[in-house]
């Protein structure tokens, strides 16, 4: 398979602008300048790019629906924020080429007519961030951005926002308060930050990996790029896969992979081989879980929904028989009730509450009206708070107490976990 994002990762020196041009880096600032903005964003439109950040919108539409009329300044906002447990892709990028996001950014902003763009990166890549910035001063130095840029007529600056370091500043409203150097809360859906983000001006945020496949897109075409996914995806895709695996890490394959490939093939298995899988969730913490039953289901986004969850950022967190899911949820309840912003009372006080009541059941200390009782809350979490925060923070707790009720049960009724037993066994 062609690798197109992580084609440069393997350069001696990523920062080095010369290493990056000499294959091929910047080549598609000419073939975007050569076209209208327009047909840009027609070409993104066509190859079917969706966005890799969570949501899976379509990247032209959203460059499309922002409109040419909008007003200047307009800004891009290239997010790199990458803070949900067992989603690591995006620093692959940061870290190992900076020049591909600089690319990128340059000719998104260019599609959008931007004048300022911003990447948002997590606060913990600081050392990724100051790279980036060294790389950014290498491309003006050399007239890649700035005034005129390569002798095109546009100008573009680009900042990098280092994150003060919070989950929330990942979804973009809140990111743009941060940027604004607010308290990063969430904004009201309407108006929407296509015609008032930044400073009351049209903002258009996309997840850095979505960003990287628009030079490629533009020098190789949209049926090229539509051609690289397989059963019925489009693109690559960059795949991370943790928890009970041989190798974890992150993979660059064709959008549309079957999970059993992505677990047994490129990730190695299970770490134990006289294990079975329990599940896994498909992409990242905020998404349902996917059972065994679902291995053969492809890796693309709606397949996936059809599958009853979420391709979100394509992050396989994997549990094998001896992880209790009951543990696994409560770990991650633990993180959501930690990084509720705070804003509004479902969020801010039902998390800290499912947390409460798992972690009783977890220790063998529930009682047989606590299923109920979390099914009602996070039922009221997900539909009363402001922002999608919560409803995806409660997405593996609802399919959990589904698709492993027998271990709830079985939690509650022996008062004692009964993985701890299974664990020793295995050891
Ligand atoms: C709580 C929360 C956290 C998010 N964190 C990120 C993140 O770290 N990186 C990201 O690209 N998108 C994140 N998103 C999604 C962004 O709000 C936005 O939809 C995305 O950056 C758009 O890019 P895309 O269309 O290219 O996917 C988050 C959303 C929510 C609700
Ligand atoms: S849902 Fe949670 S993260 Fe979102 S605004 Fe309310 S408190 Fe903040």
């Amino acid at each position: 398979m062609e690798a197109i994002l992580t084609r440069h990762l393997d350069q001696d020196n990523p920062q080095n602008l010369a290493a990056y041009q000499a294959t091929g880096g910047y080549r598609s600032l000419n073939t975007a300048f050569d076209l209208k903005p327009e047909k840009i964003i027609e070409t993104v439109e066509a190859a079917n790019l969706r966005g890799r950040g969570g949501a899976g919108f379509s990247c032209g539409m959203k460059w499309r629906l922002r409109g040419a009329d909008a007003p200047s300044p307009r800004y891009l906002v290239c997010n790199l924020d990458e803070s949900e447990p067992g989603t690591f892709k995006d620093r692959y990028l940061l870290y190992g080429a900076p020049h591909a996001i600089i690319e990128s950014v340059i000719v998104s902003a260019f599609a959008l007519q931007a004048e300022r763009a911003f990447i948002f990166v997590r606060g913990e890549y600081a050392k990724g961030g100051h790279r980036l910035i060294q790389a950014i001063r290498e491309a003006e130095t050399a007239g890649l951005l700035g005034r005129n840029l390569g002798g095109s007529g546009f100008d573009l600056h680009i900042d990098v926002h280092l994150s003060g370091g919070r989950y929330i500043c990942g979804e973009e409203t809140a990111q743009i308060n941060a940027i604004e150097g607010k308290r990063p809360n969430p904004r009201p859906k309407i108006p929407r930050p296509s015609t008032h983000g930044l400073w009351g001006q049209p903002t258009t945020t996309n997840n850095v990996e979505t960003l990287v496949n628009v030079p490629h897109i533009l020098m190789n075409g949209a049926e090229w790029f539509r051609r690289l996914g397989i059963n019925g995806g489009c693109g690559t895709k960059l795949f991370c896969i943790s928890g009970k695996v041989k190798h974890p890490g992150v993979f660059e394959l064709p959008c549309g992979t079957p999970a059993r490939e992505l677990i047994y093939k490129h990730a190695g298995g299970l770490d134990n081989d006289e294990r079975t899988l329990l599940g896994f969730l498909p992409g990242g913490a905020s998404t349902p879980f996917l059972l065994p039953q679902h291995l053969d289901v492809p890796m693309d986004f709606d397949p996936v929904a059809e599958a009853g969850s979420r391709l979100g950022t394509g992050s396989l967190i994997i549990l094998d028989d001896t992880t209790c899911p009951i543990e696994t949820v409560l770990n991650l309840t633990r993180f959501f009730a930690r990084e509720s912003c705070g804003f509004c009372t479902p969020c801010r006080d039902g998390l800290p509450y499912l947390v409460q009541i798992l972690n009783a059941i977890a220790t063998g200390n529930g009682s047989a009206d606590d299923l109920a009782l979390l099914d009602e809350l996070c039922s009221t979490i997900a539909t009363q708070s402001f922002c999608a925060f919560a409803p995806g923070a409660v997405m593996p707790l609802v399919s959990s107490l589904k698709d492993f009720h027998e271990h709830y049960e079985q939690h509650i009724i022996t008062q004692r976990c009964p993985f701890d037993a299974s664990r020793k066994e295995a050891v």
